[in-house]
């Protein structure tokens, strides 16, 4: 027996890294995942970012594990595109029980139009959340059920990581933190309705975000990046697994989380006591 059996989660950034992840883990404790990815490159973001083929491969998973899973190409950064994933969710599956605003981009290496890089991380990181929360809650709050709504902040969420030199970089920070308000405004609304609202707050993961070749080639062009103390873990481990994250989102989903809410929630290797 699962631990979300006949729960619905909607994931966005689900085509690889933690959404997939998420999407996999969540189905393995018998969750149906709607799930939502820009499957296209933003100019400003430097590392390539998911494919359709990767959203499939995350479809061809859930299904292994058992799930049941809808799929949709869509930009959080269009409110239009997040409400038609939401919508063809809901006539797939009637409902939504969890929401995981986990879509994101890291442009943070100058690449030129760096004030363009500074929108797109808010439009992402912070808009791209708000729509997802305004796009779900409403019905949510209708069908009575409750719910956990999870958004994937960043050890960034919680102090300024290293050296924020570029805009992106900035505007990555900024979002992140602003998240966390977000997150407070919603936990306070939403907790009369049993809906619980917490955000996730990752030290470096392993995934396509941080481990491909262009950010590994700045940070060996960057040393004093690279050997900034700042972006060391206390427990001695580089990165963490998007696994898990995936966990941690399984028990806030779960009703072993059933009163925790308006929680900011590392899951991070010590990195905020460092
Ligand atoms: N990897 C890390 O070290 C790390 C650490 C802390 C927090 N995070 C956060 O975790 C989340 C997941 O990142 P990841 O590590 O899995 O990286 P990733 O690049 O592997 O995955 C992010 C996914 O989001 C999708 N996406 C980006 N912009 C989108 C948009 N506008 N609309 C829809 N989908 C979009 C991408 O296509 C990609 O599939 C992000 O919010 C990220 O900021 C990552």
């Amino acid at each position: 027996m699962g631990r979300l059996n006949g729960k619905v989660a909607f994931i966005t950034g689900a085509a690889r890294g933690q959404g997939r992840s998420h999407a996999v883990r969540l189905a393995e404790e018998g969750a149906s995942i709607i799930a939502m990815d820009i499957c296209a490159q933003i100019p400003t973001v430097f590392y390539p970012m998911a494919t359709p083929e990767d959203l499939a491969e995350t479809e061809r998973l859930v299904k292994e594990a058992g799930g049941q899973i809808v799929t949709s190409i869509g930009d959080v950064r269009n409110y239009e595109d997040v409400q038609a994933a939401h919508d063809l969710g809901i006539e797939r599956f009637g409902k939504v029980d969890i929401v995981v605003p986990n879509a994101g981009i890291m442009p943070v290496i100058d690449q030129g139009n760096q004030r363009q890089a500074w929108h797109d991380a808010i439009d992402v990181l912070l808009t791209g959340v708000w729509h997802t929360l305004d796009v779900s809650v409403p019905g949510m709050i209708e069908r009575g059920n409750g719910g956990s709504i999870a958004i994937t902040s960043s050890a960034a969420g919680l102090t300024s990581i290293g050296l924020n030199v570029f805009p992106g970089q900035t505007g990555y920070t900024a979002a992140k933190h602003g998240v966390v308000g977000l997150m407070r405004r919603y936990a306070k609304e939403l907790a009369p309705h049993f809906i619980r609202v917490n955000t996730i707050h990752p030290t470096g993961v392993n995934t396509p975000m941080v481990a491909n070749a262009e950010y590994g080639a700045f940070l060996q062009a960057n040393p004093d990046v690279m050997n900034d103390e700042s972006y060391k873990n206390p427990m001695p481990v580089e990165l963490i697994e998007a696994v898990d994250i995936s966990n941690a989102i399984v028990f806030l989903a779960s009703d072993e989380a059933r009163y925790i809410t308006g929680v900011t929630f590392p899951v991070d290797a010590g990195y905020n006591v460092r």
